[in-house]
């Protein structure tokens, strides 16, 4: 067994192909349907706010997508990204663990979320886009797609959560940086906007208000400008594969094989990037991974949540999909995990859940924090809150090996740094953090909303 703490790939190691886990589902997706008819949606459909090539890869059941030489050109930028082993955060939990992280916080824009907006950019601009619409919650998002649509020369706008434009003015000034225009959401830009506005106008937001306000503006353009989705979709979970390959290979320069793979999910992407190449393993290759998802306590989506048809946005203009739900009309508390704070998840995801091949865990914020800051204090790197998330499972998990006294190999991935979420950090070194219960009653009323979908047997 190598000494070794970072496990680093050569360029020439970056993925050629993108894994689509679609192709050795053991369950059958259900269909993705229109928001009007509840039909289910077809290419045309989908071609308003999409290019065909997305269309295409959402659709896709080809184990196996090339990766354009103009992606992989960009991805060099920071891909491989390392697989670091933890020893020190070992110690200071004095656990037999062996814990590992992919760090995917050393992207120009912080996150994981470039492995998706480089290629999504690409596609629009092959395929004559003049400019993109997305919403962000946390901001990290659209800094990735800000930063993608500028190698790409595209335009962009981005409806950034209320609450997040007002707690984190730097990353609005990043994406204005990268040439992204920034709206505060909900905005009077659009008509789903100015309704919300009138009823509620000191409304924080939601994530799933943003998403309706950048479909409103991608649907009502003529075609000169499309929507881009940091999360949930297939493709995008798609995109995210370079993870875990890249990880599968630097797992054997370390010479193991982790017992447990563990992401945060908000829409899943990250997850989704990190686990299914794993998930893989498992179902052709006879591995026995666990794969544990980690979400916060106050949008326990996978953990609490139902498994049924619902819309991805709040104004009902997103396709309908089948995933674990909190109802689309939810409004999540304000935690500080803005990217967690979303009502749905990824269908994959939800249906890999349900049929027990990936478990959930939900965590509150505090000891979310207090992870956070272990792992900090250990390793130097602040994390997002959004990836402590996967840090308190990683160290659970770390604290319950060494009760059992057992040697168990941790892997998870650190999704982003947290450099932007000092004041969150703050709030927690000031004791000010707080924990949210489930909201129960607000979730129960959400559910009252769903679509009935009745579809033929
Ligand atoms: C750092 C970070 N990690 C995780 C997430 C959650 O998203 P996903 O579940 O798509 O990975 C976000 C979302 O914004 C994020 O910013």
């Amino acid at each position: 067994m190598t000494e070794q703490t970072r496990f680093q790939l050569s360029e020439s190691d970056l993925p050629k192909f993108w894994y689509n886990v679609i192709a050795d589902s053991p369950v059958t997706p259900a269909p993705v349907l229109r928001p009007d008819t509840l039909e289910p949606v077809t290419p045309d459909f989908l071609s308003v706010l999409f290019p065909m090539e997305l269309i295409l890869q959402e659709v896709s059941t080809e184990r196996y997508i090339q990766i354009p030489d103009e992606v992989r050109e960009i991805y060099k930028l920071y891909r491989p990204t390392p697989l670091v082993r933890a020893r020190r955060l070992e110690q200071a939990l004095g656990t037999p663990a062996h814990i590992y992280f992919k760090n995917e916080s050393v992207s120009p824009a912080g996150s994981h979320k470039p492995n998706t907006a480089i290629p999504q950019a690409f596609y629009n601009k092959m395929a004559g886009t003049k400019a993109l619409t997305t919403e962000t919650g946390a901001g990290q998002w659209g800094s990735a797609l800000a930063l993608a649509c500028n190698f790409f020369d595209l335009d962009l706008e981005v409806y950034m959560v209320k609450v997040s434009y007002q707690q984190k003015p730097y990353r609005r000034v990043m994406m204005e940086t990268y040439g992204a225009q920034v709206f505060a959401s909900p905005t009077d830009r659009t008509s789903f906007g100015r309704s919300v506005l009138a009823e509620n106008p000191d409304t924080p937001g939601s994530l799933g208000i943003a998403i309706s306000e950048a479909v409103e503006v991608a649907a009502t353009s003529g075609g000169a400008k499309k929507y881009s989705l940091g999360s949930v979709l297939n493709h995008v979970l798609t995109h995210q594969s370079v993870i875990g390959e890249e990880a599968l290979k630097q797992m054997d320069m370390a010479g193991e094989y982790p017992d447990v793979v563990i992401g945060c999910v908000g829409g899943g992407s990250n997850f989704g990037g990190i686990a299914y190449p794993f998930l893989r393993e498992n179902l052709k290759n006879g591995q026995r991974t666990r794969l544990l998802a980690a979400e916060p306590n106050a949008t326990p989506t996978l953990t609490r949540g139902t498994y049924t048809f619902d819309y991805g946005d709040t104004a009902c203009m997103a396709p309908v999909v089948k995933m674990h739900t909190l109802g689309h009309s939810f409004v999540p508390p304000g935690i500080h995990a803005g990217g967690l704070r979303y009502h749905g998840m990824a269908p994959s995801i939800s249906a890999f859940c349900d049929a027990g091949l990936i478990e959930a865990v939900a965590v509150p914020q505090k000891a979310t924090f207090e992870a956070a800051m272990t792992f900090a204090r250990a390793e130097g790197i602040i994390p997002a809150p959004e990836s402590a998330h996967a840090i308190r499972v990683a160290i659970d998990q770390a604290l319950d090996a060494k009760a059992k006294g057992e040697k168990r190999i941790i892997l998870f991935n650190l999704s982003g740094h947290g450099h932007f979420d000092l004041s969150a950090y703050e709030k927690y070194l000031n004791n000010e953090l707080e924990d949210y219960a489930y909201p129960a009653e607000a979730i129960r009323a959400a559910m009252l909303e769903l679509p009935q979908v009745d579809l033929p047997a």
